[in-house]
C-alpha cells in the first residue's frame, strides 16, 4: 500500500527518506525544517529539496506546523535529538497522534526521555509510534526483539555509537590523538550535531534507555537521568597501548539489563564479537532459550537510517 509521509527535519536522514520513499512505493507530501525559514546555502530549504526531486503534489513547507497540517498518513520525525522535555520533537509526534496519524521517529529524545507520555498518547490514538531508526540505524534491533516475542530477550549489550567506536579504534590502530580522530569522525557525517553527545556517552545511553524500556515492563520506565554514563574523552592513547599488550582493547560498551542502564569504556578482548572497528555497531542479546544473538551493521548515516524508517512504515501497511 502506498502511504503519504510528512517529514519534519531535512538533514541527512530526512533527505534520504525523501530520496528513498518512491523506491518503497510511498509519497512524501510535506517536508519541513525550521532552518528553511531562511534561504539555506546548503540546499536544506524544503522547496529546494522538492524542486530537485521534481515530485508533483508535494508540499515544501518551511514551518513544521505547515507540515503537521498537511495531508499525510505517517509523520516522520527526524529532527535532532534533544534531552529533557524532548522538544520540539515530542510536540510534533503528539500532534500527529492526536490527528490519529502514525508517527515514525529516528529522533531518540521523545522515546528515551518521554517514553511513558508517548505510550499514553499512542494508547489514545488510532495511530501508532514506531522507532526502529532511533536504535542502531539500519540494524533491525527492535523488530528482532518483537519477533522473538515478549520476555524472550532479557538483556542487550554492545556498541551503539559509531563515532565513539571510530575514535577508539582509530586511536588504537594508528596511535592518533583524540582530537584529530574526532575531527575525522565528524567528516564522515556520523557524529551528532553536537559531538559531545557521542563522546560523552549520551547518544549510546539514550539508545540503551530505549532498549531497557522496550525489554522491560511498564512498571519500570527509564530515562537518561537513570543511566550510569561515562564517556571516552579522558582515555589517553597510552591506555589503548596498555590494553593491546594484554590482547585487549577499549570500547564504549552499553548495557540494558534488569539492573538498569550503564554505558562506559570497557576492556574487551581484541577478538571479542563486541570489538567491532570503525563506525560499525553491534548488539548482543541474551535470550531465554537460544543463548546469545549478535546483530551488527551500520548504525548511522542518511540512507541507512532512512532504511529503518521505511521498514517501520512498511509494518504499518
Ligand atoms: N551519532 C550517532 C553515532 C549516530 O555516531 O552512532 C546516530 O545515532
Amino acid at each position: 500500500m502506498s502511504l503519504r509521509l510528512a517529514v519534519i527535519g531535512a538533514g541527512a536522514v530526512g533527505r534520504s527518506v525523501v530520496d528513498l520513499a518512491p523506491e518503497y512505493g510511498h509519497t512524501v507530501t510535506a517536508l519541513a525544517d525550521s532552518r528553511s525559514a531562511a534561504v539555506d546555502p546548503d540546499g536544506l530549504d524544503a522547496a529546494t529539496v522538492f524542486d530537485r526531486k521534481d515530485a508533483e503534489g508535494t508540499v515544501g513547507a518551511a514551518d513544521p506546523e505547515d507540515a503537521l497540517a498537511a495531508e499525510y498518513d505517517v509523520l516522520v520525525e527526524v529532527t535532532p535529538t534533544t534531552l529533557g522535555d524532548a522538544e520540539p520533537g515530542f510536540s510534533h509526534v503528539k500532534a500527529a497522534l492526536e490527528r490519529d496519524r502514525h508517527a515514525v521517529l529516528a529522533n531518540k529524545g521523545p522515546v528515551a526521555e518521554r517514553y511513558a507520555d508517548l505510550m499514553a498518547l499512542e494508547a489514545e490514538s488510532a495511530g501508532t509510534v514506531q522507532f526502529e531508526a532511533a536504535v542502531g540505524g539500519a540494524i533491525p534491533i527492535l523488530s528482532t526483539i518483537a519477533d522473538f516475542g515478549p520476555g524472550q530477550i532479557t538483556a542487550a549489550r554492545g556498541v551503539l555509537n559509531g563515532t565513539a567506536n571510530f575514535v577508539l579504534s582509530r586511536m588504537a590502530a594508528e596511535g592518533l590523538g583524540y582530537e584529530h580522530v574526532l575531527a575525522e569522525a565528524q567528516d564522515l557525517g556520523v557524529a551528532e550535531a553536537d559531538p559531545a553527545f557521542d563522546v560523552e556517552g549520551t547518544d549510546a545511553a539514550l539508545k540503551f534507555v530505549i532498549l531497557a524500556n522496550v525489554l522491560g515492563d511498564e512498571d519500570q520506565i527509564y530515562s537518561l537521568a537513570d543511566a550510569d554514563v561515562e564517556g571516552i574523552r579522558s582515555i589517553p592513547a597510552s591506555a589503548l597501548d596498555l590494553a593491546a599488550e594484554d590482547g585487549r582493547t577499549i570500547r564504549l560498551i552499553g548495557e540494558a539489563t534488569a539492573d538498569g542502564v550503564r554505558v562506559g569504556p570497557r576492556l574487551v578482548p581484541q577478538h571479542d564479537a563486541l570489538a567491532v572497528t570503525g563506525t560499525r555497531n553491534i548488539v548482543q542479546f541474551e535470550t531465554v532459550n537460544a543463548g546469545q544473538l549478535h546483530l551488527s551493521g551500520r548504525g548511522a548515516g542518511g540512507p541507512e537510517t532512512a532504511t529503518a524508517i521505511l521498514s517501520d512504515v512498511g509494518r504499518l501497511e
